[in-house]
């Protein structure tokens, strides 16, 4: 085969795409057939597209690292399955101890699972736990944010507050309520960082507990900052003052750190970037730069000592899945950890982001462009909608980056979400943007 030769099936109908406009994708598919570094290969015409979103904001050190490759290869010949309920093997307990020790001092334990949704998922359980094993059963409600995604389980969706998924699926759990999302685009406008307005909304949780009385919640739920409904940088004191109403409550905090985890503002969590601490955080993505799924709860002593209670011959935790800490995963989670100290990643993205936010802010006077906002490795483009259309701007904005401009970008609405590798060179951050104004030029 020639790096040229088209690759693309010629049946595509069997498959059901998660969030694809499936009948236009089949239409006109985009698709790859490999990667290395900062860029994927087309499937068509082995034409190279520039990553600017690193996948779904999940390969940190880039595409097809070796030293990531080579351990997930070793992995699976070595050891292809190993159960982690009442057995183990060593990898995975090597990797908790890494992560913690990534999430500094106030982090000591760590539950593995498969992805985001299922970090969420259990972060949610494990909170209602640790409340029942403590003597306070009553604390059941969980409370999450509108425009918060957490993924597509049950639980996450619940908390999570973004309208399709409550028209399409229903009510989700019962006893969960929302607070107000922060985005408040008449007040912060070209923003970089944290936003200027809007620490007031953090009172809502007052609000809240006034409604539905301390003792019965359980846990808060946010993202550091916003990313799937279109990057919503926090307020500047906003996640401290969370904190603080928490900790007057009795309330556990959980940061959903599912993007920001692994470097994504240049910390190793957000919760470091933020000086605010959680009792848990929620991790996927960048913890295997993807390669392998796995995901995570990383927690403080306090969440595990009060499950270590009961008959010692007793399950502690009453939840697990079948591929937990799999041991291609464990390999992985391993070796890109090692990518990420040895090539100093998390540093480069704090050393990058000024000339990042310059670039992207240097977008504002591109056709279509509302605002734009910039924190981290991250920015949000957000473009006019069309009338009575909403999202095909977007929609169609990256369809055309793909086609036209070689590059790969995230859509989330009428906004272009931008959220490259970390090794993305500073040329390459010129590119990205070039290729972004001339999709926008095109429209
Ligand atoms: C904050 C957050 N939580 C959870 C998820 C769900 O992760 P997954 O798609 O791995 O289930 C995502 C995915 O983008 C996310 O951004």
């Amino acid at each position: 085969m020639t790096a040229s030769e088209s690759v693309i099936p010629n049946n595509l109908d069997a498959f059901f795409m998660g969030f694809t406009a499936n009948r236009q994708f089949k239409e006109k598919p985009r698709m790859v057939k490999a990667a290395k570094d900062m860029h994927y290969f087309a499937a068509d015409n082995g034409r190279a597209i520039l990553d600017g979103s690193a996948g779904l904001w999940c390969v940190h050190a880039g595409h097809c690292r070796q030293p990531i490759v080579d351990a997930i290869s070793a992995a699976a010949g070595e050891l292809d399955y190993g159960p982690t309920f009442n057995f183990g093997h060593p990898k995975v307990f090597e990797l908790a101890t890494r992560v913690t020790d990534l999430a500094g001092e106030n982090f000591t334990h760590m539950f593995f699972g498969n992805s985001g949704s299922e970090a969420v998922e259990s972060a949610l359980k494990i909170a209602i736990g640790y409340h029942q094993a403590r003597g306070e059963g009553s604390r059941t409600r969980l409370i999450g944010r509108e425009r918060a995604y957490h993924g597509v389980n049950f639980g996450g969706m619940s908390v999570g507050g973004i309208v399709t998924n409550r028209a399409v699926f229903g009510p989700g759990l019962p006893g969960v309520d929302h607070l107000r999302h922060t985005h408040l685009p008449g007040q912060n406008k070209f923003t970089r960082g944290e936003v200027e307005h809007g620490v007031e909304l953090a009172e809502d949780l007052e609000r809240l507990v006034g409604l539905h009385g301390a003792q019965t919640i359980a846990a808060v739920i946010v993202e550091p900052f916003a990313g799937s409904t279109g990057v919503l940088p926090p307020p500047i004191g906003y996640l401290k003052r969370l904190r603080e109403i928490c900790d007057k409550h009795g309330i556990l905090l959980i940061f959903d750190e599912v993007i920001t985890g692994f470097g994504r503002l240049g910390t190793p969590f957000a919760e470091q970037y933020f000086g605010v601490t959680p009792d848990m955080i929620t991790c996927a993505k960048g913890l295997t730069n993807a390669a392998v799924p796995m995901g995570g709860v990383i927690m403080g002593p306090h969440i595990y000592n009060a499950f270590m209670s009961g008959p010692p011959h007793v399950n502690e935790l009453f939840h697990g899945y079948t591929y937990a800490g799999h041991p291609l995963a464990a390999a992985a989670g391993l070796a890109t950890l090692d990518v990420y100290r040895d090539e100093g990643l998390f540093e480069r993205v704090d050393a990058l982001t000024d000339l990042w936010a310059d670039t992207m802010h240097a977008l504002k006077d591109a056709p279509y462009v509302t605002d734009i906002r910039t924190i981290g490795l991250v920015a949000a483009i957000d473009l006019e909608g069309e009338a009575g259309a909403p999202g095909k701007r977007g929609f169609e904005a990256g369809c055309k980056a793909f086609e036209e401009q070689d590059t790969m970008v995230r859509i989330a609405a009428d906004s272009i979400i931008l959220s490259p590798p970390f090794i993305i060179s500073e040329n390459q951050i010129d590119e990205l943007a070039t290729n972004v104004r001339a999709t926008l030029e095109a429209l």
